[in-house]
């Protein structure tokens, strides 16, 4: 077994976005992210714009080019918005870069020191499924606000009263949709190029409904603070939600982003009022849901009231509930969850999940 490359945590995740602008806007306003950095041709940026914005542990970074030289400006008519890149931060970037390019890893850009006046910021990166990084980073002789080239946010910009937290506090997992038939080989690539394990997996008969299935593996750092799901299409009778991404972001990618929260109604309710859309259960859902959970410190009419669902395995229960979509494209979406002991994903909602996916998609015209 070959020795893990050593992860500290997610440091970022990097969104190549048509308006970087408005997409700040979006997080900041529905999902409660405060807009901390900036670069852009204010802050002699000429490429590309980026925002920097923090909610708790999470950092996302949404950047969108600002000419058709762009070298990623193709990849908006490709992909539309989406996840470019999921940095990871090390201990030590070069060590941790040809240790995985050693191991058969592919790489993007090598080993750099950037400098400012704040310090020194080491990164690298190779490539992961789709068109989608790692980008490893490490900010233990850095000072600034995010990387040379942001400045922080012109306080001009945002009103600072009108900022509010809805509570999100770190990334529990990231799940990415491999191509049909791939899922085996990209978790191997995990294993062999970044020292992870396997953590569970579910076959197909788990998580089928009559339409569409879907198989799922997931693999774990050594820590177990970074945790990759990865998807792949199984054969059904209609077209499931994975072929469904898989056709509409022309390829592989992030499919969604797991945020942990303290207080999932808190949350949901904030993210309710600021007009974020959750996907829906049926009503006998919430009706079943005692006899199959058992006791829960949560009341059950402000579940059904925010349509939040519930698992429970041997560790404990978790609560869990999925954005639609969040750009045009039936692509990207998130998911909200609070870890009551249990360290697993919700395989019991999977089923109502996947009907509650399939009203969506015949609505669509794509099931
Ligand atoms: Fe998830």
């Amino acid at each position: 077994m070959l020795p893990e490359v050593p992860l500290r945590r997610i440091d970022h995740v990097r969104y190549f976005v048509g308006n970087a602008r408005q997409s700040a806007y979006f997080y900041r306003n529905a999902f409660g992210f405060d807009v901390i950095a900036y670069a852009g041709l204010e802050t002699r940026h000429r490429h590309e714009a980026g925002y920097v914005l923090r909610q708790g542990h999470i950092t996302f970074v949404l950047t969108s080019p600002l000419s058709p030289s762009h070298p990623e400006a193709a990849r908006l008519m490709l992909h539309g918005d989406g996840v470019i890149d999921i940095a990871l931060e090390v201990d030590d970037v070069r060590r941790a870069y040809h240790a995985a390019v050693e191991r058969g890893g592919v790489g993007v850009v090598g080993p750099t020191a950037q400098q400012d006046e704040y310090g020194t910021l080491e990164f690298a990166t190779i490539r992961t499924y789709g068109d989608t990084t790692h980008t490893f980073i490490n900010r233990d002789r850095y000072q600034g606000v995010f990387a040379p080239g942001y400045q922080p946010i012109d306080p001009e910009r945002y009103n600072p009263q009108t900022f509010r937290s809805v509570g999100l506090a770190s990334i529990d997992h990231i799940v990415g949709n491999v191509e049909l038939g791939r899922m085996d080989e990209w978790v191997s690539f995990y294993e062999k190029v970044l020292g992870f394990k396997q953590l569970v997996s579910f076959d197909d008969k788990d998580i089928s409904t009559e339409y569409s299935a879907l198989m799922s593996k997931v693999v774990q750092n050594g820590t177990g603070r970074i945790k990759f799901p990865l998807n792949e299409p199984a054969p059904g009778k209609r077209r499931s939600q994975i072929d469904e991404y898989l056709q509409f972001y022309n390829g592989p990618g992030v499919q969604h982003i797991a945020m942990a929260t303290g207080d999932i109604i808190s949350t949901v309710r904030a993210m309710r009022a600021n007009d974020v859309s959750f996907l829906r259960v049926p009503k006998t859902y919430y009706e079943e849901l005692e006899a199959r959970v058992g006791a829960i410190k949560e009341d059950i009419a402000d579940l059904q009231e925010l349509g939040i669902l519930v698992d429970r395995d041997d560790e404990g229960y978790m609560l869990q509930i999925f954005t639609k979509p969040v750009a045009d494209r039936p692509t990207l979406f998130f998911e909200v969850i609070q870890r009551r002991g249990s360290r697993s994903f919700g395989k019991g909602n999977f089923k109502a999940l996947f009907e509650a996916i399939e009203r969506e998609q015949a609505v669509r015209g794509t099931l």
